[in-house]
């Protein structure tokens, strides 16, 4: 079990939230003309209808900057006052510099510390979490949290099994430390986070990094692509995002009743009703924009509670609760008093 350790310091609020999907809209029906499969399929497998595919001239960092200036805007604070950005993404916009440092250019947030963080799907919770440790132990105070993926460039669109899950886009939050004040809104109460690397090879991108390298002999088969396990992911998906849910909410002192809304990993829907079965909670509490963007891995989260934050589903002391699982296999689960 989860040792409530990390809460000794518990006090950063999320204080403003934003979000950017690129425009180009890319249906189940345009997928169908691409590779042999067809709108019934993909929306009764995993409830996605569409998603939204970046410009190419559009880098992860692009989309990430203007998420993160929505979210200052909510906030109602400058890129100057932001001394920590924390990008987390699988689609960096290229090895290093790190996305962070572009975003940080591109929003002018000069008295930022900036890096980028890999956890896959569950990185934008990684991240909230590192950035909430910054903040609690003194040595930052405001951070931008920011998850932001270009998907698009990591999929075979010859692979039926895999280019029917993904979309881009962009999410961030600004947290702040919110002092001796124990009720703030927006409190981060809870995150547990957890790691498998024995079962890195489920679902991976096998090349384009130092372990197998582009050549001109290997390009042909794709090895930078997403490669993915379905049903083996979807069964540990299940398992591993209810437990951190159940252990997150212990590590906050709250019981499953408490939940407001359930803002989970946005993968497939079958998979966000396997967990409210398994917590027992009808599945109206968890929020699903997945119909309209897919698989936005490390964004989903981010961007899911800002559309919520801006549908007005968010009222003062609603428990949220945020539940993640990706490649690694990672997992994380975070609890937020709005
Ligand atoms: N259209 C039509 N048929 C398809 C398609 C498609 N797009 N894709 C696969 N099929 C076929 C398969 O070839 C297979 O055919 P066969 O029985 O003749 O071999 C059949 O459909 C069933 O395939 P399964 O893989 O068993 O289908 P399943 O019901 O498991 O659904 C899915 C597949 C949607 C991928 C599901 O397993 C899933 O969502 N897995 C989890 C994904 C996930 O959560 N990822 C998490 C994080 S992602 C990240 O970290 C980047």
């Amino acid at each position: 079990m989860p040792t409530p350790s990390s809460q000794a310091f518990c006090a950063s609020s999320i204080i403003g939230t934003g979000s950017y999907m690129p425009e180009k809209v890319l249906t189940n029906d345009d997928l169908s003309k691409i590779v042999d499969t067809s709108d019934e399929w993909i929306t009764t497998r995993t409830g996605i209808r569409e998603r939204r595919i970046a410009a190419e001239d559009q880098a992860t960092s692009d989309m990430a900057a203007e998420a993160a200036r929505r979210a200052l805007a909510d906030a109602g604070i400058s890129a100057e006052e932001v001394n920590l950005i924390v990008v987390a993404t699988v689609t960096p916009d290229m090895f290093f510099p790190s996305t962070a440092c572009f975003v940080q250019k591109k929003i002018g947030a000069t008295n930022a510390v900036c890096f980028d963080i890999s956890a896959a799907c569950s990185g934008f919770l990684y991240a909230l979490q590192v950035a909430r440790h910054f903040i609690n132990t003194g040595n930052r105070s405001t951070a931008l949290v920011i998850g932001a993926e270009k998907l698009s460039s990591l999929i075979n669109w010859q692979d039926r099994n895999t280019c029917v899950l993904f979309g881009d886009g962009a999410g961030a939050v600004v947290i702040r430390r919110a002092e001796e004040e124990t009720d703030a809104p927006g409190r981060v109460l809870s995150t547990v986070m957890g790691s498998d690397g024995n079962l890195a090879d489920l679902l991976k991108v096998p090349g384009g990094g130092s372990a197998c390298p582009i050549t001109a002999e290997n390009a042909l088969s794709r090895p930078n692509t997403i490669h993915m396990e379905g049903r083996e992911t979807f069964k540990h998906a299940v398992t591993r995002m209810c437990q951190a849910s159940e252990q997150a909410l212990e590590m906050a002192g709250l019981k499953k009743e408490d939940i407001t809304l359930i803002i989970p990993h946005q993968a497939n829907l079958r998979i966000i009703q396997a967990i409210a079965d398994r917590l027992g909670l009808p599945h109206d509490k968890a929020f699903i924009n997945l119909d309209k963007y897919g698989n936005t891995s490390a964004a989903t989260i981010p961007v899911a509670l800002d559309e919520a934050n801006r549908a007005g589903r968010l009222k003062r002391g609603d428990i949220l609760l945020l539940v993640a699982f990706g490649g690694g296999f990672t997992w994380a689960s975070s609890v937020v008093r709005w």
